[in-house]
């Protein structure tokens, strides 16, 4: 198996920005680990992201911009947010805003979420982000389930054989995740929420807010790893379907269609051809779009469940399972 290149920071910048462009991932240094990244406006590049990770599931990913000006046009900032960004960016932070609709950043990156974890890292990713003039998702360079990659030859070692390209800004300084808030206007005024611990001590984040950082699960919402507020469908969604009954609209997948396709109210094929990395940048959008539909029940077609398959048949088992009950917190593995 052939190995990724490895460029020095000094020299990666139009290469970089060519395989980015090209709906290709680069490993990339930040000040806290190597981020695997990709165009967070092109949905087969996002994908690609967890196909290289081997991610079981499509959690929300964190963007990085290289100006506060492009977080800005891409999510809305209260004046708490805001003052957080001035004062720790560009640095390991992570606030997590409403998202813009019109920003153009694919629903894989939110995983369907309408709100956004933005960040501004320190050294090669802004310049680079600035080259192309689009925000990067990145989570961090390792395959699911092994530790994140703090050097150019760990992240070889684990995703070498995966990836084209290595971006070598020797050993990350920090070592660690950002720390990820939220800004909330939670009854008796405005608190902050610790989402995930990291490279920005908590004591430093209210020392600037002046409030104390809420910590611990509201009860078990956006606690870190989980994943209550994803997106559910208001229809409820039938999997491995072998026909299509009345009133049902059909997410379809692959050349062949089921038995009473032609019935269906309406029908989206998440990719014609069978190709998963396509069926998963289609999948959040065309839920949504079926669900305007308002029908009471989506009809899914069968998914293989390899490669991309296995994320995208959790996704939709997410989506099936009953309202109000824990199987919509099930815990999220870290990666
Ligand atoms: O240091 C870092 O933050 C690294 C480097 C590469 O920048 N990036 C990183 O990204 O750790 P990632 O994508 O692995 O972080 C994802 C975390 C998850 O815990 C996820 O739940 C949280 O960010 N997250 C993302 N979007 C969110 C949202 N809209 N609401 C709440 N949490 C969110
Ligand atoms: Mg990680």
């Amino acid at each position: 198996m052939e190995l990724a290149e490895i460029l020095p920071i000094g020299s990666a910048l139009g290469e970089a920005a060519r395989r980015l462009l090209s709906g290709d991932v680069v490993a990339i240094p930040t000040e806290t680990v190597y981020g695997l990244a990709a165009d967070a406006t092109n949905g087969e590049a996002v994908a690609r992201i967890f196909e290289t990770k081997g991610r079981p599931r499509f959690n929300p990913l964190i963007t990085h911009v290289a100006t506060i000006a492009m977080a800005e046009r891409i999510a809305l900032f209260d004046p708490l947010s805001r003052k957080l960004a001035d004062a720790f960016w560009p640095g390991p932070l992570t606030l997590v805003l409403p998202l813009r609709k019109e920003a153009g950043i694919h629903p894989l990156v939110t995983a369907g979420l309408e709100t956004i974890a933005l960040r501004m890292p320190v050294g090669f990713m802004p310049d680079l982000i600035a080259e192309i003039g689009r925000p990067l998702a990145a989570p961090s360079a390792n395959s699911s389930g092994r530790i994140s990659g703090t050097t150019a030859e760990a992240v070889e070692r684990d995703l070498g054989s995966r990836i084209g390209l290595i971006v070598d800004g020797g050993p990350t300084p920090v070592g660690l995740e950002s720390t990820i808030v939220k800004v909330g206007v939670e009854v008796g005024g405005v608190g902050v929420r610790l989402l995930r611990p990291g490279g920005t001590p908590a004591e430093a984040i209210e020392a600037v807010a002046c409030v104390r950082l809420e910590r611990g699960a509201k009860s078990g919402v956006e606690a870190p790893g989980m994943l209550l507020s994803h997106y559910a469908p208001k229809a409820a969604v039938r999997l491995d379907a072998g026909d299509v009954r009345a009133g049902e609209t059909l997410l379809a997948f692959g050349p062949e269609r089921v038995e009473g396709a032609e019935k269906a109210r309406a029908c989206l094929n998440l990719s014609p051809t069978g190709d998963l990395r396509e069926a998963a940048a289609n999948l959040f959008t065309y839920m949504h779009r079926l669900d305007a539909a308002g029908a009471a029940t989506m009809a899914v077609e069968p998914i293989p469940r390899s490669g991309l398959g296995e994320a995208i048949n959790d996704r939709l088992k997410r989506a099936a399972a009953p309202r109000d009950t824990p199987s919509r917190d099930m815990p999220l593995s870290r990666s």
